[in-house]
């Protein structure tokens, strides 16, 4: 079996669902009066849906009781679930498949690592899921990055120990999930001026399965 991993981070990675947890985010907002800018939504990536919440509601005159934010929480994901229903194969961002065919040529094992409970939908919709040895999504983890669970998990799953595992994430804090599961850490968008990051790129259409085996290299 190959010792060698890649797991990545789903949303604003392998799909630009990103956008879509901003879209939805902004429509509960702005129901709610709540200030919300693209750069607090900067802060909620890769952080669990009621922890994004917690960081929103810092910009409201308002109190909220434990049940009234449940209830903002699942308004935002019914505003996103909508949002998710136009996902197709075509969704899936430039570059992606050609590297995971890459990656699986060089007999990495690829996996998903992933903070939200829509994960399994979404690479269902997109037909991602037929790609990954393995998944993990918000549902089987009960720490969020920056906590290192899901990675750990996703390897664990793999049977590949964390340090032969490499991880590709847009968020800041995905990035230190990784180096604190002892892993390497590739970068991409949000996360690209990450200095944590072992290697960056502005998207997936830069990295080639051939950059994956470099960074494998210079860790030895
Ligand atoms: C992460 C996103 O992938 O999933 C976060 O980067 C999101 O922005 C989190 O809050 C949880 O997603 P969901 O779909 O379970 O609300
Ligand atoms: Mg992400």
């Amino acid at each position: 079996m190959n010792r060698r991993a890649v797991i990545f981070d789903l949303d604003g990675v392998l799909v630009s669902t990103d956008e879509f947890h901003y879209r939805a985010w902004k429509q509960m907002a702005s129901e709610e009066n709540i200030p919300f800018s693209r750069s607090v939504n900067e802060k909620l990536r890769g952080i669990s849906r009621m922890e994004s919440l917690e960081i929103i509601l810092k910009n409201s005159s308002k109190k909220y009781s434990p049940s009234q934010k449940a209830d903002l929480a699942e308004r935002k994901n019914c505003y996103y679930k909508k949002l998710l229903e136009g996902l197709s194969p075509e969704s899936v961002l430039p570059g992606v498949l050609d590297l995971l065919d890459g990656l699986k040529q060089q007999r990495f094992q690829i996996a998903v690592g992933s903070s939200s409970k829509n994960a399994p939908y979404i690479l269902q919709k997109t037909g991602l899921d037929r790609f990954f040895d393995a998944a993990v999504d918000g549902s089987e983890i009960r720490k969020s990055k920056p906590d290192p669970e899901v990675f750990l998990l996703a390897a664990k799953k793999l049977g590949v120990p964390p340090g032969s595992c490499v991880v590709v994430e847009d968020a800041p804090a995905g990035i230190l999930a990784a180096k604190a599961g002892g892993m390497a850490a590739v970068g991409i968008g949000s996360a690209s001026s990450c200095a944590l990051a072992d290697w960056t790129a502005k998207s997936l259409q830069e990295a080639k399965a051939s950059d994956f085996i470099g960074i494998f290299q210079s860790l030895r």
